[in-house]
């Protein structure tokens, strides 16, 4: 992605240029007056510590909740999860404070086609794709034989620091809520876990500038992520820009203040043999606010073999998907496009 393709440096040079890199066809332009049907709903709220520290009964509920929520939904805002605020104002902070910095700085880190680390655009692989207007800033957390250190940032000064601090507590989290989404599905507690080994975790930041015509672009094409499980922030006083395909309708997700986004990656997807859904999802741009979005990505180990969990597979519910290696998925999903839920058909078994 080049200078011109930079959609922070096209604001301040050519703030009213939307180049044809980035307007969308007809058919993929979001058409926001067919989104949020007065009947559809917001999505669901889990109470994390009605399942820590509440009563047998409240327990039961938000269990309930919690299960319901991952099958019929696919996506939950949680309340009360446990992370410091002041940790997520600070890995905000920094986030922030590295997209405010000038290109020639940022481009220090360049994000190179077919991985997802450093600054850029990821998922971009040919001249006649379709742009996000977005700019990216990814590293590989953990294991830490995945990290790049040259792709980490210098500037802001405490980026590092802070963005290790962050994942530290958004990694206690995820645990927390796998172990409660396994109770939930009669596993046992530690099913996921054990099963993970060695955790990959990544971070995404995205900044979405402004945008003169929401209606011709999108934030982020349409996909389902990646990973097991994806904890999403979304930057304090952003325009609402996330929204998720349900029932042949785009719902935009309306932000709660100091909560945080989950969303069922397509690993859970296959391990519950579909039970519980990867769910499609989109950003959508503002005509006056920019948005900041810092998104973890929770997943096995690359070498753990990946395939529906026998409980979970019988005769009402036959084998959906086969079994793979996650390390072949995630090079799989990485090295092509975002493009709604496709990418899951790797693990498709064929009709028969
Ligand atoms: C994502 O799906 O990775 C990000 C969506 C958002 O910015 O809300
Ligand atoms: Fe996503």
């Amino acid at each position: 992605v080049g200078h011109i393709d930079d959609v922070q440096e096209l604001r301040k040079t050519k703030p009213s240029c939307i180049p044809q890199r980035f307007v969308r066809n007809r058919a993929e332009r979001p058409r926001f007056s067919m989104i949020n049907p007065p009947s559809c709903k917001n999505i669901p709220v889990i109470d994390l510590s009605k399942l820590q520290k509440g009563n047998k009964d409240e327990f039961q509920a938000e269990l309930l909740q919690l299960s319901t929520s991952c099958q019929d939904w696919g996506f939950f805002q949680v309340i009360n999860h446990g992370v410091e605020i002041s940790l997520l104002e600070s890995i905000e902070k920094v986030a922030m404070d590295f997209f405010m910095l000038p290109l020639e700085e940022k481009q220090k880190y360049p994000m190179k086609p077919g991985t997802v680390q450093g600054y850029g655009q990821a998922f971009v692989f040919s001249e006649d794709q379709k742009l996000d207007w977005c700019n990216m800033m990814a590293l590989g957390l953990e294991p830490k034989s995945i990290r790049n250190l040259k792709l980490w940032p210098t500037k802001p000064a405490n980026f590092s620091e802070t963005v290790e601090a962050y994942s530290r507590e958004i990694r206690k989290l995820c645990k927390n809520l796998l172990k409660h989404i396994a109770i939930g599905l009669s596993l046992n507690e530690n099913a996921f876990e054990d099963m993970f080994g060695a955790a990959v975790q990544a971070v995404r930041m995205n900044y979405y500038p402004a945008c003169p015509r929401p209606d011709l672009v999108l934030g982020l094409s349409p996909h389902s992520d990646g990973s097991a499980l994806t904890v999403l922030q979304q930057g304090k006083g952003s325009s609402a820009g996330l929204q998720i395909f349900k029932d042949n309708k785009w719902i935009s997700v309306q932000p709660i203040p100091n909560a945080l986004v989950i969303n069922i990656g397509d690993t859970i997807e296959v391990l519950t043999n579909g039970k519980y859904k990867s769910v499609e999802h989109r950003a959508v741009t503002h005509k006056e606010k920019d948005r900041l979005s810092i998104v973890t990505f929770y997943a096995p180990s690359y070498d753990i073999e990946v395939g529906p969990m026998p409980e979970l597979v019988n005769r009402n519910n036959p084998c959906k998907y086969r079994r793979y290696n996650h390390g072949e998925y995630s090079k799989h999903y990485v090295t092509n496009k975002l493009q709604g839920k496709k990418a899951l058909d790797f693990a498709k078994v064929k009709n028969t």
